[in-house]
């Protein structure tokens, strides 16, 4: 077979990690026995405490017994902003008693609450620290001195020397941790832990932003560098993003230089023999590595829907911003357990689709690595004003295209694994990408911004619900193929994330 016919290492994976209404209940049961702990234990005699320069007081966990943390009189004015930041992005925000324990929630959201996204902060000329890779605790809300003599200026090199660096004192690395997650959902994990650290990178952008700071995310950078400096070995744990904080006032905006291209750095694509014979995530994440002189390809931005003949719907509600509110917004945050059922808004939904999707619009900063390459679908159940039916949202034109009406409840319901929350939401949102041709054409790599970027994008969402008071929750499992055709999605799109939006129930 020739190298063009035959599936890349990211088709087989999505293929072989696709949910089936036959096959489901052949997977493994966890064994919850094995359930790995949901963040690292690190212990530092002297760890820097973050829990001070917090914005309130009953922080209800800080320093242990035995630990004498640094002097804050002592530290710069940085460690305040490192320490709402990285708080209102993936910080401890929600205890719960149960009878294993006390089960911590976080800022962001996380599939089965596994929280697989490990993170790190590089930090050089902050008065007070020493220059090095620190862990963060989220349990603490402190930071421990991993490796000194972790270099910012090696960082920015795994990075082909960006200068998004150069004025950078912090830089946040985000890492994937498969296990924590895989014990649970197998090899699907990788899809989920991708989308977990989509939703942390959804949160950082606004809580650097508000300690004024842009948070500049790199997704692509020197694989086996930055693996080797960070002292992590690919069989357990990949970096996933790298994200220098950088002022604002020397942050400059990065615009598109083309409105109409990208400039991507990309893989090489691996065409199949036979199946990989490491661990299925090991294999794609390191299908996905890039080199020292990995190219960049253009990617095209998608042009806007035009109507040929299908009903539009102009969406009227917008939200530009969340008006000061993101900090109460990520401490309040959870995800929806129960719909009741009642409608929302036209004008509502529009806001959501409006603010989530800013970050996809040509003219928007270079946060999103594949961005372009989502479609984003809208299924309508129970909006005022908007007929119930599948529609496509078109960003550039803040106009839903009707695909195909109807009344589809049950369907979603039964395409996410019968999950009542489907069944009882207002809508979903719910992205697709052509897989087959972006990884012949990218590489890869993509597989992980399809991801990120999904992920990153459902964050938005969750956002501005909270911000109107709506239910939202995501949704990685569902049923790939039966979803992929009630789309009506061409050969090699896939199906990557759903997000349900949604009257709340009380306490839900
Ligand atoms: C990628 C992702 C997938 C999720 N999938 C589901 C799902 O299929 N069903 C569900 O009820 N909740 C789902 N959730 C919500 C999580 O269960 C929830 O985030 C987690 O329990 C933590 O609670 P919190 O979001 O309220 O803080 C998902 C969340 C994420 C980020």
């Amino acid at each position: 077979m020739s190298d063009s016919k035959r599936l890349t290492l990211s088709e087989w994976f999505h293929q072989e990690t696709k949910y089936d209404r036959r096959t489901i209940n052949l997977l493994p049961r966890p064994d919850f026995d094995g359930q790995p702990m949901p963040w690292k234990q690190w212990h530092s005699r002297h760890p820097v405490d973050l829990v001070p320069y917090l914005p309130f007081e009953d922080f209800p966990l800080g320093p242990a017994e035995d630990q004498e943390p640094l002097d804050p009189r002592s530290l710069g004015d940085e460690v305040r902003a490192i320490s709402r930041t990285l708080f209102f992005t993936c910080g401890a925000t929600g205890f719960q008693q149960t009878p294993e324990g006390t089960q911590i929630f976080r800022a962001a959201p996380s599939a089965g609450a596994l929280y697989p996204t490990e993170v790190m902060v590089v930090l050089r000329e902050i008065e007070g620290l020493k220059n090095g890779l620190y862990a963060y605790s989220v349990p603490h809300h402190q930071l421990v001195l991993l490796y000194e003599g972790v270099e910012m200026e090696e960082v920015a090199a795994a990075c082909w020397d960006d200068p998004a660096f150069e004025e950078a004192k912090m830089c946040v690395v985000l890492t994937g941790l498969w296990q924590r997650s895989r014990w649970r959902y197998h090899d699907r994990a990788y899809r989920r832990i991708l989308l977990d650290t989509g939703h942390v990178l959804g949160n950082l952008v606004h809580a650097a932003g508000h300690e004024g700071y842009q948070a500049k995310v790199r997704t692509r950078f020197i694989d086996s560098r930055l693996q080797s400096l960070l002292f992590l070995d690919d069989e357990e744990e990949g970096a996933l993003a790298l994200v220098p904080l950088v002022p604002w006032q020397s942050a400059g905006v990065e615009i598109r230089h083309e409105e109409s291209t990208l400039e991507v750095r990309s893989s090489s694509a691996t065409p199949l023999a036979a199946p990989p014979a490491e661990d299925p995530i090991v294999a794609l994440q390191r299908a996905g590595e890039l080199l020292d002189d990995s190219a960049a390809k253009a990617l095209a931005m998608k042009p806007a829907l035009e109507e040929e003949g299908h009903t539009v719907f102009p969406l009227k509600g917008t939200m530009a911003d969340l008006s000061g509110e993101f900090c109460s917004i990520s401490v309040q945050r959870r995800s929806t357990r129960q719909f009741t059922g009642a409608s929302i808004e036209a004008k509502d939904l529009g806001r959501v689709l409006d603010f989530s999707h800013r970050f996809m619009r040509a003219e928007s900063t270079q946060l999103l690595g594949a961005g372009p390459l989502l479609d984003v679908h809208c299924i309508t159940q129970r909006v005022k004003g908007i007929d119930s039916g599948h529609w496509q949202y078109c960003c550039e034109k803040h106009q839903l295209f009707l695909r195909k009406a109807g009344d589809h409840r049950r369907s979603l319901q039964e395409y996410c694994l019968g999950q009542d929350l489907a069944g009882d939401a207002a809508a979903a949102v719910i992205y697709t990408a052509p897989l087959a041709d972006a990884v012949r054409l990218l590489g890869d790599r993509l597989y992980r911004d399809l991801h990120l970027d999904s992920g990153f994008l459902g964050h938005q969402i969750n956002l501005a619900c909270m911000r109107l008071n709506a239910g939202v929750s995501g949704i990685a499992g569902f049923f790939d193929d039966s979803l992929g055709e009630f789309l009506g999605l061409p050969e090699g799109h896939i199906v990557t994330y759903i997000t349900l939006i949604g009257d709340p129930m009380p306490g839900g």
